[in-house]
């Protein structure tokens, strides 16, 4: 007789509502002294906050919020060991002075207190220490850097984004200086010193900074050192200041704070750059003058051109051979990092790959990831949906913001206060904006019914799952949100501002979203081309809605796969399109902002020629920064004519109307007039995408 048996993993899950347990990932952990809760690591992340280099209360909230959301250990943003020298920013920690001790003990008694061990990331910033540079220092190198960086990127950033770009060094021409002995032995003290205030301060761990192109690895990396001093050349004594700097810090603070070192497994687009195989050695190399653990990153060598590979990866779990290859070198444990989800990092950890896994932009988006996971409420973590609208602020000097938690850097604004007044909410629009706001004032403990005119929720976010498929989480977690609250959802129902204003509800929240305009002059424009706006298109690919200007066929294909229920599901839609696109060879898209280059790279995948016609001088606005010049070179790579500052439409059979779009509620005006409390939030009141839509709703939904 056969005889089935759960494992204790398949019970808990079973015991979770069907929920992954996410054994490996919630086990305790040890490194060096330290032991650790759990395997999930916050990485280091600038947060620009810190006051004349100490902790303000904002960062160490912030930091705290993680903690108790359940995080085994807290790395602290880059902090600069001789700061203001060696400094990539005027607002991040300093540990070279006795002064700053205290700050850092309030973060160590803050992070305590809420369950979470410390680490702090001890940094020289070498190239790109930009406050060197605005306090007329040069910049410590290894060797000159050879060759220039290709800054053709920058003629997508506007003149503000320019300026602000130069924020750091204060718009000053660089200096370059190649660190002489003496420099060194100075770099070696500053990092002893800082290491020992961290520990006076109570830390639990540093990390030493030996990635991203900063000092550390740029002695590391044959790509930049070019030295034939004993700190260049072999791979020995391109190690050599790494070594260093961790016996000189191991001597400082014993053996009862621990160390890591973070490393680049990999560097993209820089000649002679680490390949993962290297970074093993300098691992080996690491661990044996007294590391504790290893954490494996990779850097890009021209942020303007690969930042999306490097530090910051795009694709899911990017670097997780980096850090399967350092674990089958060291005995020490490997800290992996990337785009790593929690069952991907569950995986991991079960298969040897590494011990502990960071996860840096989901827990911006989310700081109670660890305590949903363990209660089984793996679907109510709201996903980072890979924007870079948080690490465009580091472009800036300026603390990070997220698209879809604007309790960032202020988490006064994650505590949403329960109403003493109940009151029935009536919203319009089950968009981001509109799920958002319901998803508030119902946790507030208002009573909220949602209308969506269409026949599912999502708004243009599910529709943009089509060529950004990392969107669709948050329209899932939102949607799964709103129904755990209870929130009443109407599906195809649009109302009118007679039918709002017989339901009398106490507010009315409008959330329809931009109107997406035709031409005016359509035929003088276009000629006889087929002319689609956003909207068409939507109709196109998935049948529902009217399509103006397509052809018959085009139309019978569009019915057939909503019978045949292809166009249901935006995931399927996106597979069959490789197969049947309802467009002709050639296309032109008018607009070349986020939604048209998104579009055109979507549509050269799939074979057509396409032009996209921008009448401004840049492209990709209001795309954050560096996912905007990936974008842009990705376009340009599928061979996709980009026309900057122009209206010439060329001929083709084809035009998508990607502009034109502009922020509309005309009900609004009906009910205001009509003495009904009204509210317009998201595309509608301003046209600002996720991060608008996410931002406004929260804004009005939690003061109603
Ligand atoms: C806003 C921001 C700031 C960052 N600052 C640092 C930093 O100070 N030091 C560092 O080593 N890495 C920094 N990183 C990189 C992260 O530690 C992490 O390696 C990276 O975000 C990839 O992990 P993820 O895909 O889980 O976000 C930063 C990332 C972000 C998003
Ligand atoms: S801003 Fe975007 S990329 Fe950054 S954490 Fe938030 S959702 Fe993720």
């Amino acid at each position: 007789m056969k005889v089935f048996r759960l494992s204790s993993k398949d019970a808990t899950q079973f015991l979770k509502g069907g929920e992954m347990g996410f054994d490996s990932l919630l086990n305790t952990g040890r490194i060096g002294a330290m032991s650790l809760s759990n395997r999930v690591v916050l990485p280091a992340m600038d947060m620009n906050l810190c006051d004349d280099g100490d902790f303000s209360k904002a960062e160490i909230a912030h930091y705290t919020a993680r903690a108790a959301g359940g995080v085994g250990l807290i790395i602290t943003g880059t902090g600069a060991v001789a700061w203001p020298s060696g400094a990539c920013s005027w607002h991040q920690p300093s540990f070279s002075d006795d002064r700053h001790i205290p700050s850092i003990s309030a973060l160590v008694q803050s992070v305590h207190a809420a369950g979470s061990k410390l680490c702090v990331q001890i940094c020289h910033h070498g190239k790109t220490a930009g406050v060197d540079t605005a306090q007329d220092r040069p910049l410590l190198v290894p060797s000159y850097p050879q060759g220039k960086l290709d800054l053709t990127a920058l003629q997508d950033n506007t003149m503000d984004e320019l300026i602000k770009l130069g924020s750091a060094s204060h718009g000053k021409q660089a200096r370059y200086k190649e660190a002489d002995e003496d420099d060194l032995a100075w770099v070696i003290e500053q990092f002893a010193q800082g290491a020992k205030r961290a520990s006076r301060a109570g830390v639990d761990a540093v990390e030493i900074h030996a990635a991203h192109g900063y000092l550390v690895n740029t002695f590391l990396s044959a790509g930049y050192n070019k030295r034939t001093d004993r700190w260049g050349g072999s791979i020995e004594n391109r190690g050599r200041l790494m070594t260093e700097i961790i016996r000189a810090v191991r001597n400082q603070i014993g053996d009862l704070v621990a160390i890591s070192v973070r490393l680049n497994g990999m560097e993209y687009g820089l000649q002679d750059g680490m390949t993962p195989s290297e970074a093993a050695i300098f691992a080996v190399m690491a661990q044996d003058a007294g590391a504790d653990a290893i954490h494996v990153s990779a850097n890009a060598h021209n942020p303007f051109a690969d930042f999306t590979d490097g530090p910051l990866p795009s694709a899911e779990a990017q670097y997780r051979e980096y850090a399967r290859i350092i674990k089958k070198a060291v005995t020490i444990p490997v800290i992996a990092v990337g785009r790593i989800s929690p069952e991907i990092g569950d995986e991991m950890i079960s298969r040897g790959e590494c011990d502990f896994v960071s996860m840096g932009r989901q827990l911006l988006a989310d700081p109670d990831v660890v305590n949903k996971l363990k209660a089984g409420q793996r679907k109510s973590i709201r996903p980072c949906i890979n924007c870079y609208v948080c690490v465009e602020q580091n472009f800036f000097d300026a603390p990070p913001k997220c698209a879809v938690n604007p309790a960032l850097c202020d988490e006064s604004l994650a505590q949403l206060v329960s109403t003493s007044h109940t009151k029935r909410v009536l919203i319009v629009g089950g968009g981001p904006a509109g799920l958002e706001a319901a998803r508030i004032a119902a946790s507030r403990g208002h009573l909220v019914s949602l209308y969506e005119a269409s026949s599912r929720l999502g708004g243009t976010a599910w529709f943009s799952k089509l060529t950004t498929p990392a969107n669709g989480a948050l329209v899932d977690w939102l949607e799964h949100e709103v129904r755990r609250l209870g929130v009443q959802i109407f599906l195809k129902k649009r109302l009118s501002a007679v039918d709002i204003l017989e339901l009398a509800p106490n507010e009315v929240i409008i959330a329809t979203g931009a109107i997406r305009n035709r031409p005016v002059n359509e035929h003088t424009d276009y000629g006889d081309s087929r002319v689609y706006t956003g909207d068409d298109l939507r109709a196109l690919l998935t049948g529902e809605g009217i399509v103006t200007g397509a052809s018959q066929k085009t139309r019978l294909v569009a019915r057939l796969a909503r019978v045949f229920g292809i166009s249901s599901n935006i995931s399927r839609v996106r597979y069959w399109s490789k197969m049947y696109l309802p467009l002709g060879k050639d296309v032109t898209i008018v607009g070349g902002g986020l939604v048209g280059l998104e579009l055109a790279e979507f549509l050269a995948e799939r074979g057509r020629t396409v032009t996209v016609v921008e009448e401004q001088a840049h492209l990709g606005l209001p795309m954050a920064m560096p996912r905007r010049w990936s974008a842009v070179q990705k376009v340009a790579n599928h061979g996709v004519q980009l026309r900057r500052s122009s209206t010439d439409v060329v001929a083709s059979k084809d035009v998508i109307i990607a502009n034109n779009v502009s922020a509309e509620a005309p009900i609004a005006d009906e009910l205001r007039a009509a003495g009904m409390s009204t509210h317009v939030i998201g595309d509608a009141h301003d046209v600002g995408y996720i991060e608008g839509a996410i931002h406004s709703a929260g804004k009005v939904a939690r003061e109603i």
